[in-house]
C-alpha cells in the first residue's frame, strides 16, 4: 500500500550553517522516534551536500526544491537533476506554486523536469493546487486535474514513482488551512483522475500529500482522512519541534 510521508520544504530559508544544525536536530529526532511515516527534508541547493554529510539518508530522506528542465550545458545559474542526485538526495519538489507563479513554470517545463528527475532516480514530489479565485469560482477540480494530467505522458511504471502534493495556493503560508474535508475531497478527486488513466492499483498506491499551513495542531485531523497520505510542510518545517509534531501526528 501507499506510503505516508511528511516532507519539509525549507524554501529560501536558513544559511548553510543554520540548515545543517536544523537537519541534525531533525535527524536525531527521527532516529530516536518510532515514526509511522517516511520523513524527508527538501532544502536549498547550497545545503544539499553539507546536509547529506550530517544525516542518515536511510532514515531521513533528502530532497531539492527544484531542478533544471535541461540535462546540462550553457544554462547559467541552473542546477540539473544529475547534480542533485550526485549530492545523495533522493527527492525533488517539482511545480511548487511559487515556481509556477514567480518563475513561469508551465506544464511543459514540468514535463521535462519530471522526465529528468526520474531518469536520475529522484522521486518527484509534484505539486498541484488552485488559486483562491479558482476555489471561489468553482473550477478547482478541473484546474487540478489538468495539472495532474501534465504527467500523463509517463508510462505506468514511471508514474508509480511520483508523489503528488496538493497545495491550495490560498492556504500556503497564509495560516488559512484547507479544512480536512476540503483536502479529502480534492485528494479523492486526484486519485480518481489517476485511476481513470492508470487503473486502481496505481491510484491506490500513489501517495498524495497535503500542503498549506499544516501544523502540529491540524495535522492529525488532516492525516486521519483516508486519501491524505501526509504533508508537504513549509513554515512549520523550519523548527525541529514543530516539524516533528507533524510527523508524530501519524503515531
Ligand atoms: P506552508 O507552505 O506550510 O508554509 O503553508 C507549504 C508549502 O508551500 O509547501
Amino acid at each position: 500500500m501507499r506510503k505516508n510521508i511528511v516532507a519539509g520544504n525549507w524554501k529560501m530559508n536558513t544559511t548553510v550553517q543554520e540548515g545543517v544544525e536544523l537537519a541534525k536536530q531533525v535527524n536525531d529526532c527521527v532516529k530516536a522516534g518510532h515514526n509511522n511515516c517516511d520523513v524527508v527534508i527538501c532544502v536549498p541547493f547550497t545545503h544539499l551536500c553539507p546536509v547529506a554529510g550530517v544525516i542518515d539518508t536511510a532514515v531521513l530522506g533528502l530532497g531539492a526544491e527544484n531542478c533544471a528542465d535541461k540535462l546540462s550545458g550553457a544554462y547559467t545559474g541552473e542546477v540539473s537533476a544529475p547534480m542533485v542526485a550526485s549530492t545523495g538526495a533522493g527527492y525533488v519538489i517539482l511545480g511548487h506554486s511559487e515556481r509556477r507563479q514567480y518563475y513561469g513554470e508551465t506544464n511543459e517545463t514540468l514535463k521535462a523536469k519530471t522526465r529528468l528527475a526520474l531518469d536520475n532516480n529522484l522521486i518527484p514530489i509534484f505539486c498541484v493546487g488552485e488559486v483562491l479565485e479558482e476555489r471561489e469560482n468553482g473550477t478547482y477540480n478541473d484546474v487540478v486535474s489538468s495539472q495532474v494530467e501534465a504527467l500523463f505522458d509517463l508510462d505506468a511504471n514511471d508514474f508509480s514513482k511520483i508523489v503528488i502534493a496538493y497545495e491550495p495556493v490560498w492556504a500556503i503560508g497564509t495560516g488559512k488551512t484547507a479544512t480536512a474535508d476540503q483536502a479529502q475531497d480534492m485528494h479523492a478527486h486526484i486519485r480518481k483522475v489517476i485511476e481513470q488513466k492508470y487503473g486502481k492499483e496505481i491510484a491506490d498506491n500513489t501517495s498524495i500529500l497535503y500542503g498549506g499551513s499544516c501544523k502540529p495542531t491540524n495535522a492529525r485531523e488532516l492525516f486521519a482522512k483516508p486519501d491524505v497520505d501526509g504533508g508537504l510542510i513549509g513554515g512549520a518545517a523550519l523548527k525541529a519541534d514543530s516539524f516533528m509534531g507533524i510527523v508524530e501526528a501519524f503515531n
